[in-house]
């Protein structure tokens, strides 16, 4: 603390990431990571773009990526708005769209940046509470005074709420901005963007950082009406014309293009978490039924809290919460199935202790 910082940076409480640790020997399973290297043409546009163009400035629209991004889902790149990571795109969609005074809608367990956010930008905040079950019910969530944002599948309860009740909740906050943080969508059932022609007052954000295992580039997206994207980067070309480099750029593009890539990874994530769940709950685990790439977990026999400590020992990094409702459960990340079946070892030798 310093007596330099303003009095708003000195009441700040950051986020604070999960654990990046370097080690080999470790398999890391605690921040939702793809277990699967990029794309191999990723790669070689990101080399062939950094031996050749690094000296110029990247384009400050984007222009060519959301173009690509908007051939993908059937949407002009007006309706297309990119950013240094999904982070960046909610941290800015918060400061375009939500105001002090009228306060924003999320759940009572959810990605733990909104409040973040929400301090940083002095936000009034209705916290909701989920269900017993964790799943959101979408009338809790109507006629909010300022707005409202949530991920589906919800992070980290890892449920995924159909578009109907989506559709109903825009419905019923047709004057205010309703953001879907859609960080883990492609391994879920279907994307909200369908619904974007539609309502004008939807914003989608998707990141490339799981599904397209680009988490260490920074790139992700919003996706609304062109009024939405007009916002956004009005907010943005008033802090950095140049939030996306060259390098993300150029792998983002052949990240969209590579689409037998993406299926194959995607698909046998999907397939391993389900191997998992069924492994997990054959082990009296309770298992909310996941559509990320990631599993809420409560084990049976053994407190979370110390089946993560006594994991870590044994050289698995996953993820504890130490927040109310969550204190017996553990967010356990999919990655390769040997992974999985490594760590299912690791809790068997435990558990059997
Ligand atoms: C729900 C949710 N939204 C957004 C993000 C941020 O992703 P990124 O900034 O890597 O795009 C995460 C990352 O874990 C997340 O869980």
């Amino acid at each position: 603390m310093s007596n330099f910082w303003n009095p708003l940076i000195k009441q700040l409480e950051p986020y604070i990431p999960g654990e990046q640790l370097d080690d080999p020997a470790i398999i890391k399973l605690n921040t939702n990571e793809n277990p699967f290297p990029p794309s191999p043409k990723v790669l070689t546009a990101i080399e062939e773009e950094a031996k050749t163009k690094l000296q110029l400035y990247p384009s400050p629209t984007v222009d060519e990526l959301r173009e690509e991004i908007g051939n993908y889902y059937g949407l002009k790149k007006e309706q297309v708005f990119i950013g240094n990571g999904s982070d960046e795109v909610l941290a800015l969609g918060f400061m375009t769209f939500f105001e002090p005074g009228k306060a924003i809608k999320y759940p009572d367990i959810t990605y733990s940046f909104y409040p973040v956010y929400a301090k940083l930008y002095q936000l009034d905040v209705d916290e909701i509470a989920l269900e017993e079950d964790f799943t959101i019910s979408p009338e809790s969530f109507f006629h909010s005074e300022g707005g409202v944002i949530f991920p589906n599948p919800n992070a980290p309860t890892s449920l995924y709420l159909e578009l109907e009740a989506i559709e109903a909740i825009l419905k019923n906050n047709s004057d205010q901005v309703v953001i879907i943080d859609e960080a883990y969508v492609d391994f879920a059932e279907k994307s909200a963007v369908s619904l974007i022609d539609s309502y004008p007052n939807l914003l989608v954000v998707q990141t490339l950082s799981k599904s397209r295992s680009l988490a260490g580039l920074r790139v992700g997206m919003a996706m609304g009406h062109p009024d939405l994207i007009e916002g956004l980067n009005r907010v943005k070309d008033s802090f950095n014309s140049y939030t996306i480099d060259r390098l993300a750029i150029a792998g983002a593009i052949e990240a969209f293009r590579d689409t037998a890539y993406f299926e194959k990874t995607r698909k046998e994530i999907i397939a391993t978490r389900e191997y998992f769940r069924r492994e997990l709950e054959k082990r009296r685990f309770h298992v909310p039924p996941s559509q990320a790439n990631f599993v809420l977990a409560s084990p049976a026999d053994i407190e979370a809290e110390k089946l993560f400590t006594e994991l870590k020992q044994a050289g698995f990094l996953i993820r504890y919460f130490n927040k109310p409702k969550l204190e017996n459960y553990l967010r356990i990340s999919i990655g390769t199935k040997e992974q999985m079946t490594k760590l299912l070892h690791a809790i068997d030798s435990i558990t059997e202790k």
